[in-house]
């Protein structure tokens, strides 16, 4: 049985991801990044991006929606900071150290929750979705991306096999879509909108929940904008 991940042992294995992360991690997350900002920005308005790391995406929005970005890892955020240096990102209004299972936000002040390839990596995947929900506009969306665990055959037996190793890299192999559909259903404030596959290998989904409330089918849809 694997140990359960901790901040403390999220936070160590991300200290020693920083100084080499965007040269493991840049280009063959790149798709997934994208994928999850152009859906993000068809909704626009306040974006949060949760466990933002080094702040590839930043320089992928288009500037036309309000950012903030937030990290549990300071030395991964230390890079995102020098990042949005460099492209001088007037959009984003902000880079923060904070625990995605404890927003430093009030209610329903966002439009779009992002988290890339992150759900897997917090300690407690469901207390974070429900801050993810909490901080959400009614009408909003959380657009996750990440690996999600095979339901059987052989890649399910490496991903069981590979987990004890994966949670001091700070990660979650066997992790599967059931536990978000539960995780939904038990809320009951949130829908399942879409899941995509993503690459690499298809192995990754980008997936859409919608927040409920007292918004009508018709003013949720007139929120999200027209594909250009
Ligand atoms: C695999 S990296 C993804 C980074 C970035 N989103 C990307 O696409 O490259 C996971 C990120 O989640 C962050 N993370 C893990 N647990 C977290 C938590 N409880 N709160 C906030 N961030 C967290 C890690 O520090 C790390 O930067």
């Amino acid at each position: 049985m694997a140990t359960e991940l901790d901040n403390d042992a999220v936070a160590k294995a991300y200290a020693r991801w920083a100084p080499i992360y965007d040269l493991i991690f840049g280009a063959v997350f790149e798709r997934g990044r994208k994928a999850s900002i152009a859906a993000a920005e068809r909704i626009g308005g306040r974006i949060l991006e949760v466990g933002v790391g080094t702040g590839l995406s930043l320089p992928d929005y288009s500037g036309r929606d309000r950012l903030i970005g937030v990290d549990l890892s300071a030395p991964m955020l230390r890079k995102a900071k020098a990042r949005a240096v460099v492209h001088q990102l007037t959009n984003l209004d902000g880079l923060a150290v904070m625990d995605a299972q404890q927003l430093g936000f009030q209610d329903s002040v966002f439009d779009v929750v992002v988290a890339q390839y992150v759900i897997t990596t917090v300690p407690d995947p469901e207390t974070t979705l429900d801050e993810f929900v909490r901080v959400l506009k009614p009408g909003g969306e959380i657009i996750l991306v990440n690996h999600l665990g095979a339901e059987s055959g052989l890649r399910a037996a490496f991903e069981r096999w590979f987990a004890p190793l994966a949670r001091r890299l700070g990660w979650r192999p066997e992790f599967r879509w059931e536990r978000l559909t539960q995780w939904a259903a038990q809320h009951g404030g949130v829908r399942v909108i879409e899941r995509r596959a993503m690459p690499p290998l298809g192995h990754f989904s980008l997936i859409r929940f919608g927040r409920l409330g007292p918004l009508t089918g018709e003013a949720v849809s007139s929120r999200v904008r027209a594909t250009p």
